[in-house]
């Protein structure tokens, strides 16, 4: 496995080796983004994952500082995985100039949800994965695996390769999830083992609702509160709960239909935020 940190580098790594498979981290991986890489290794000819804790998609208050950063680790884990291209740039050298142009998303796949309560965040995630789509791929064709956990990162980068006619597949993954549950994270780190305990009922807390959109006994916003309210009075503060249609993330019109909606949740357990979703 090779670890090059310049995109003259990577070009040079990557020069005969055929079709890129390409997962794109900020580090500090655990068993969620190892399942990806697994997913990716027979979808290209060369295996390349990147890690980059990238300063435009956190805000100033956010964890841009105190995000984990473990490269060593990384690498034994990816080595272990037959990982054959680790790119890992200090920021010169992806930013050696401050980066200036942005991609600006569609507003209505951006601004709400995560991007509601983030601004600017699919701003920064875009702009440092067509960056990192350039660097591996140079617009020549190639997959890249995104995680359903982000679920609506995986949708604006769907809808950027289709919008800038990107020759690159994008596959998804599954969510990885603890045993009692709770979704991988690298944030899962930052919590006490008390909170660690309470973390599971985020995931819990959407089930109940998807169960209960089905049902559908009271109008949809009154069982997101209701949802909001529950965790709330656990002590989480809840940005948002709530039933979208998988196809744009708007709210379903009309009766909620199985098999085509997705509930999600973003909620602050002390100073740990999380976020979850459960297609159903
Ligand atoms: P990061 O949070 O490191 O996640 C990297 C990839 O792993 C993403 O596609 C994410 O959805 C996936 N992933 C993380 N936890 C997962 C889990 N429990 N199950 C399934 N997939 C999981 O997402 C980012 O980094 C960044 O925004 C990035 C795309 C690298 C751009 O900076």
């Amino acid at each position: 496995m090779q670890v090059v940190h310049t995109i003259a580098d990577l070009r040079a790594a990557l020069a005969g080796r055929g079709r890129p498979a390409f997962v794109p981290t900020m580090g500090n991986l655990h068993a969620g983004h190892l399942a990806l890489v697994r997913q990716a290794r027979p979808l290209g000819d060369v295996l390349v994952a990147s890690i980059f804790v990238n300063r435009l998609q956190f805000l100033p208050h956010e964890d841009f500082d105190s995000y984990p950063r473990t490269l060593q680790a990384d690498c034994k884990l990816l080595e272990a995985e037959h990982c054959d291209i680790v790119f890992a740039p200090r920021e010169s050298d992806l930013y050696p100039q401050p980066q200036t142009f942005r991609v600006q998303p569609d507003p209505r796949l951006a601004d709400v949800l995560e991007g509601h309560f983030r601004p600017g965040f699919f701003a920064g995630v875009c702009t440092v994965v067509l960056k990192l789509f350039g660097c591996v791929f140079g617009g020549h064709p190639g997959t890249a695996v995104f995680g359903r956990k982000d679920y609506q990162q995986q949708m604006v980068i769907r809808q950027m390769v289709r919008q800038f006619a990107l020759p690159i597949d994008i596959a998804t993954a599954d969510i990885s999830r603890a045993t009692d549950g709770l979704a991988l994270s690298s944030r899962n780190a930052y919590l006490s083992p008390e909170e660690r305990g309470e973390a599971v009922q985020l995931g819990r807390a959407l089930q109940a609702l998807a169960q209960a959109a089905l049902a559908l006994r009271q109008p949809l916003p009154a069982l997101e509160s209701d949802a909001a309210r529950v965790l709330g009075a656990r002590g989480w503060q809840v940005d948002y709960l709530t039933v979208r249609q998988r196809a744009d993330l708007q709210a379903p019109e009309g009766k909620p239909q199985a098999g085509q909606l997705v509930a999600l949740g973003a909620a602050r357990l002390g100073k740990t935020r999380l976020i979850d979703n459960l297609e159903f």
